[in-house]
């Protein structure tokens, strides 16, 4: 099976981001993953639609757009407009996690569901069917750089047997090195986030090569 590497812009340069997400593609990455933070949901501010938008020309790979945001809902057709081809709300966040589904296949784009570490996998119970993704958060989500928590390959495995044979990418985002993603895909995942690992050199190609040869 082919792992699909989504590197997090938020440990990318900021001041180069058009530049940086090219770099990535040319690296060989999956998915560009964008985590947009809001400082209520999480305790960090992060950016929003226009610098989306903003960094949407610099390459044709897909923007997984990951919603630290709460609320969400009123927000996603901005997300939509400004480039993002997946999108994923938190379980958390909002107060109706079906119509915020609705809404983003209404708006023609892919949808995600991301668990906090301490939300159980049943609050996917009832929206499974509407899925395209499901994001295992494997750190309190805020902060790029923390350490992965074991304690989600056990949801990874019960995710991956609801899943079944549905047609949903299991992502796993936090602590994802090369040290940590055997165990994530040994668990079920099919897809990671790295935002660390790939940044942490100058030669991202090596980086996320580096990641599919820990596998
Ligand atoms: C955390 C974000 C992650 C983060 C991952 O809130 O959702 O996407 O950037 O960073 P690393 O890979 O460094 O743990
Ligand atoms: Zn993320």
């Amino acid at each position: 099976m082919t792992v699909k590497i989504a590197p997090s812009i938020l440990s990318a340069d900021f001041a180069r981001l058009g530049e940086e997400v090219k770099a990535i593609d040319e690296a060989g990455c999956d998915y560009i993953h964008i985590d947009v933070m809001d400082g209520h949901f999480v305790p960090n501010l992060t950016f929003g639609p226009p610098i989306i938008k903003c960094i949407r020309s610099w390459t044709d790979k897909p923007f997984d757009v990951h919603l630290m945001i709460d609320p969400a809902q009123v927000y996603l057709e901005e997300y939509a407009a400004a480039g993002a081809d997946i999108i994923t709300v938190h379980a958390e966040a909002d107060k109706h996690l079906d119509r915020s589904l609705q809404v983003i296949k209404g708006l023609g784009k892919k949808c995600g569901v991301s668990l906090n570490p301490s939300t159980p996998e049943s609050a996917l119970e009832y929206v499974i069917d509407q899925l395209d993704m499901v994001l295992v958060m494997s750190v309190n989500p805020g902060f790029g750089g923390q350490s992965f928590l074991t304690s989600q390959l056990d949801k990874i495995s019960r995710i991956k047997a609801m899943a079944g044979d549905r047609p949903i990418d299991l992502m796993v985002d936090g602590g994802v090195n090369s040290g940590t993603i055997k165990s994530v895909v040994d668990a079920g995942a099919n897809a990671v986030v790295a935002g660390s690992a790939v940044f942490k050199g100058d030669d991202y190609k090596a980086t996320i090569g580096a990641l599919r040869n820990a596998l």
